[in-house]
C-alpha cells in the first residue's frame, strides 16, 4: 500500500516536471532524475522489490513496469514535440530589477555658476545677462582701454569677419545722461559689434550707462580669447563679473566680499591671497590666488579685482567725486578646477559622460 502511494506521488511529480520542461536539456535532465541507472527515482523503487514477499513482489513489479513505460513514452513524446517546435522564448522573470534609463546631469560648470548666482542674489546683487559679440567701445574704450593702449595686449581678441549692428541690448533702466549712447538708444541701434567679448567687464559699462548708483550687479557669461587649448586655457571660457558702486564704497569692502564668497564656496580648506596687479579699469587693482594645501603648494589665479577707476565713471557720466566702487571678474572654470580637484580645464568641454557624472547635481 505504502509503495502504491509512493508510485502515485512519483507519477504526479514527473508530470509536473515534464510540463515545465522547455528544452531538450530539460527533458534529458528529467529522464536522468527518474530513470537514471544509479540514482534514478524509479530505479530506486526497483531495488525495494527484492525485499517483498512473492505476491506483493509480482503486483508491485507490474505497477513499476507500467510507470516506467509511461515515463519513457511521455519523455519520447516530449522530445519529439520539442524537435518540431520553434525555440522557446526566454523566460520572463518579472522579479528581476529593471535597468535604470540614463538620465541627464547638470554640467559641473552650470552647477557652480548656479551656486555663485545664488550666493550673490542672496546678498542683494542683480544678475545680468550680456551680449557675447561686443563693440570696441564697451569691451575696451569705456573701460579706460583706448585704441593703441598696450594693456589691450593682455587679452588676445577674436574679431568678427563682418561687423553687425543690432537692436539695443536690453539691460533695463532708463537713465537720462544726454550722452551719445542716448542718441543711439533713440535710434534703437547700437554701435556695430566687431568682436567677441574678451571679458564680462563690458557689462559694467552697459549697466552703468542705463542705471544711476547705487549699483550691485553680477554678470555671468561666456568670453572668448585667441588662446591655444592647453591644460589651463580654452579659447572660450566663463566669467562672473561683479560691480558695486555707491557713496563710500571701500577697498576693505571689496576684500571682505571676495573673502566671504570664497569661504562660502570652499570652506576653511583653501588659502586665499591678494597680490597687487594692474587693470586699466581699476585703481588700485589686485589678483586673487587660491591654494589647496592638500593638493600642493601651487597658487592658482582665479580672480581679478580692484577699485573702479574714476576714468570709467567719467565714461558713463557718474560723478567720480561722489561715488566710489569696486569690481571683480572671476573665472568659473578655474574655480571649478580647484573646487572639484580637476587638473585639466579641457575635460569640462569634452562631454565625456563618465567625467560629467561624477559631479553634484
Ligand atoms: N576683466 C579681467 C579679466 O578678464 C578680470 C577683472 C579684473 C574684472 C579686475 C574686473 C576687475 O572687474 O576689476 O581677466
Amino acid at each position: 500500500m505504502e509503495h502504491d502511494e509512493e508510485v502515485a506521488g512519483l507519477r504526479q511529480r514527473f508530470k509536473a516536471e515534464l510540463r515545465s520542461a522547455l528544452s531538450h536539456q530539460d527533458v534529458q535532465a528529467i529522464r536522468d532524475r527518474f530513470l537514471g541507472r544509479k540514482a534514478g527515482l524509479v530505479t530506486g523503487l526497483y531495488a525495494k522489490l527484492a525485499a517483498l514477499p512473492g505476491d506483493a513482489k509480482r503486483g508491485f513489479g507490474r505497477v513499476l513496469n507500467e510507470l516506467k513505460g509511461e515515463i519513457e513514452q511521455a519523455l519520447e513524446a516530449a522530445q519529439a514535440g520539442l524537435a518540431t517546435r520553434a525555440p522557446a522564448a526566454p523566460r520572463l522573470d518579472p522579479t528581476l530589477a529593471g535597468r535604470l534609463p540614463a538620465i541627464g546631469h547638470v554640467h559641473p560648470l552650470t552647477y557652480l555658476r548656479t551656486q555663485i548666482e545664488a550666493y550673490f542674489a542672496a546678498a542683494g546683487y542683480e544678475i545680468l545677462d550680456g551680449p557675447e559679440s561686443e563693440d570696441d567701445y564697451h569691451n575696451f574704450e569705456a573701460l579706460n582701454l583706448p585704441a593703441e593702449h598696450p594693456a589691450r595686449d593682455m587679452q588676445d581678441t577674436l574679431y568678427l569677419e563682418r561687423p553687425w549692428a543690432r537692436a539695443v541690448f536690453p539691460v533695463g533702466g532708463d537713465r537720462a545722461t544726454g550722452r551719445s549712447s542716448l542718441a543711439e538708444r533713440a535710434g534703437k541701434v547700437e554701435r556695430p559689434a566687431t568682436l567677441l567679448r574678451t571679458h564680462t567687464s563690458a557689462m559694467q559699462i552697459r549697466y552703468m550707462e542705463r542705471h544711476d548708483p547705487p549699483v550691485r550687479i553680477i554678470c555671468p557669461g561666456r568670453v572668448y580669447r585667441r588662446d591655444n587649448l592647453d591644460q589651463t586655457h580654452t579659447p572660450m571660457f566663463q566669467q562672473v563679473e561683479g560691480l558695486v558702486v555707491g557713496e563710500g564704497v571701500t577697498m576693505a569692502q571689496l576684500k571682505g566680499t571676495i573673502v566671504a564668497f570664497l569661504r562660502e564656496l570652499f570652506g576653511a580648506r583653501i588659502d586665499i591671497t591678494f597680490r597687487p596687479s594692474f587693470f586699466p579699469y581699476t585703481e588700485p587693482s589686485a589678483d586673487v590666488f587660491l591654494r589647496d594645501p592638500q593638493r600642493g603648494p601651487k597658487w592658482l589665479e582665479v580672480l581679478g579685482c580692484g577699485m573702479v577707476n574714476p576714468a570709467v565713471f567719467e565714461a558713463v557720466g557718474y560723478d567720480p567725486e561722489r561715488y566710489t566702487g569696486f569690481a571683480f571678474g572671476m573665472g568659473i572654470e578655474r574655480l571649478a578646477m580647484l573646487l572639484f580637484g580637476v587638473d585639466d580645464i579641457r575635460q569640462f568641454y569634452e562631454n565625456d559622460v563618465r567625467f560629467l557624472e561624477q559631479f553634484p547635481q
